[in-house]
């Protein structure tokens, strides 16, 4: 039992088989950093209770300080028998404070109450980057949607053309749910601004320590108001994946349209090649790699989420073992998401949009159809006779093969008298989208002011 944190009660070592199982150090030594904050911030607490003097709590944090910087330069690494995180860290503090006052630092802590804890000031920390990550998409978009202001696009449903629209006011509406995604991190993190250091393995601590003192070292605005909460819980990790999959399925949604667009059939945009992969075999492919691996990755974001959601279901309090299997779906998302993101920034902020093949498509489809119905509604028509009329000339040019601008003044008089030549104000993409100015509406005038209430959002979020 060598270097392992218990033994005095076991006859003997953990056998090879257990060892190999219960390790842990592969994914848990990134939490390295925030164990040794929460052992500095626990001396200065042992010290203020009378547990350590201040010639002491000077050689404990010179210690600890000499063990960051082993850390950081990578020479002081875990071993084959270290555990996990906190068993290498407490060898390594054994190792340059030795033994009497290496030994002191474990009193009144748990491994339970510091795992709580680290992976919440991990979590906080890889927040602020998805944060500013995120803000970097939603800026490449709004730039995007800035530069094409009067371009217009079919819009569609069921994927089948329904109403033209602005391309800003379409951009804009994958903007919205990153900008969701911001707030899902701030609210999360007022959530997570609560230390479980001082929650002992689960009953609390019988030492007298100031966990107040710890939180507010370690950036806490307070303490988990229960011991057995803040040691048992991972709803906030599960909630903290949560998020990443969501962003990464808006991701996926984007991304999915891209692939669309980029293609013969759409022409809507061209990747730019410093964002586009080539084939091995066949010379002339430009591939939207980036769009198709974010796709993909939302599916693992999901996995990760699905998994953790499954270790938590049905587990007793307090601390169990199966809670170490937090970490690696949630790191994992976060090492996916930090990755994919600045890759389709780039792609986003390069790609070069085609006004004219959009303009070309917006009309096709009969998408000015409701324009025709809302005109005739607002001649007095009641609704439902103006839907009829306006399905009769669809009909009329799905057996002619032609569009609704296309039919004549003859023809439109005997479809409906109401159907005078004036209907033809509605019977362009303009005129559509001009028409659709209430709040939130694709009118350029209504997209303009959401724009900039987008930009003043992000500012102040
Ligand atoms: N490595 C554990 C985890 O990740 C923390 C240690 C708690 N282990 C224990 N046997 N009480 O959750």
């Amino acid at each position: 039992t060598e270097g392992a944190l218990w033994g005095a009660r076991f006859a003997g070592g953990p056998s090879p088989e257990l060892a190999a199982l219960s390790k842990s150090t592969h994914f848990d030594w990134q939490l390295a950093e925030y164990d040794i904050a929460g052992s500095r911030a626990h001396a200065l607490a042992l010290a203020s209770a009378g547990y350590l003097d201040e010639a002491e709590l000077a050689s404990m944090l010179g210690a600890l300080d000499a063990l960051e910087q082993a850390v950081r330069d990578g020479r002081f690494l875990p071993l084959e028998s270290d555990e996990d995180v906190h068993a290498a860290l407490e060898r390594g503090l054994i190792e340059i404070a030795g033994g009497d006052l290496g030994g002191k630092l474990r009193a009144g802590r748990s491994r339970n109450d510091q795992i709580a804890t680290l992976i919440r000031l991990l979590l906080r920390d890889h927040s602020a980057r998805v944060s500013r990550l995120l803000i970097d998409l939603i800026d490449a978009l709004a730039a995007q949607a800035a530069a094409h202001p009067a371009v217009i696009m079919p819009g569609r449903t069921h994927l089948q053309h329904a109403q033209p629209v602005l391309l800003a006011h379409h951009l804009l509406a994958h903007c919205w749910p990153f900008v969701r995604g911001l707030e899902r991190l701030a609210d999360w993190n007022v959530r997570a601004d609560a230390s479980p250091y001082g929650s002992g393995a689960l009953a609390g601590n019988t030492l007298g320590l100031d966990a107040a003192l710890v939180a507010r070292e370690l950036g806490f605005g307070r303490v988990v108001e229960n011991s057995i909460d803040g040691t048992a819980s991972r709803d906030l990790v599960a909630e903290f994946a949560f998020v990443l999959a969501q962003i990464g399925i808006d991701l996926s949604r984007l991304a999915e349209e891209i692939i669309l667009w980029n293609t013969r059939e759409f022409g809507f945009v061209t990747l730019d090649d410093g964002y586009s992969t080539g084939s091995s075999i066949m010379p002339q492919k430009k591939n939207p790699d980036i769009a198709e691996l974010a796709r993909g990755k939302a599916g693992r974001l999901i996995g990760n989420l699905a998994g953790l959601l499954a270790t938590l279901k049905g587990l007793p309090l307090a601390y169990n073992r199966d809670l170490q299997e937090d970490k690696e779906p949630v790191f994992d998302s976060l090492s996916t998401l930090e990755v994919l993101l600045p890759a389709f920034t780039g792609m986003v902020a390069t790609m070069r949009f085609h006004p004219e093949r959009m303009a070309e498509l917006a009309p096709q489809g009969f998408s000015l159809a409701t324009d025709v119905a809302e005109w005739l509604v607002k001649q007095h028509v009641p609704f439902r006779d103006a839907h009829e009329i306006t399905g009769s000339m669809v009909m009329f040019c799905e057996d002619r093969g032609i569009e609704l601008h296309e039919i004549d003044d003859a023809d439109l008089a005997t479809i409906s008298p109401h159907l005078t030549p004036k209907v033809r104000s509605v019977l362009t993409i303009e005129g559509s989208v001009n028409s659709r100015d209430g709040i939130g509406g694709t009118a350029p005038v209504r997209v303009a002011e959401q724009l900039a209430a987008l930009t003043e959002r992000i500012r102040v979020l």
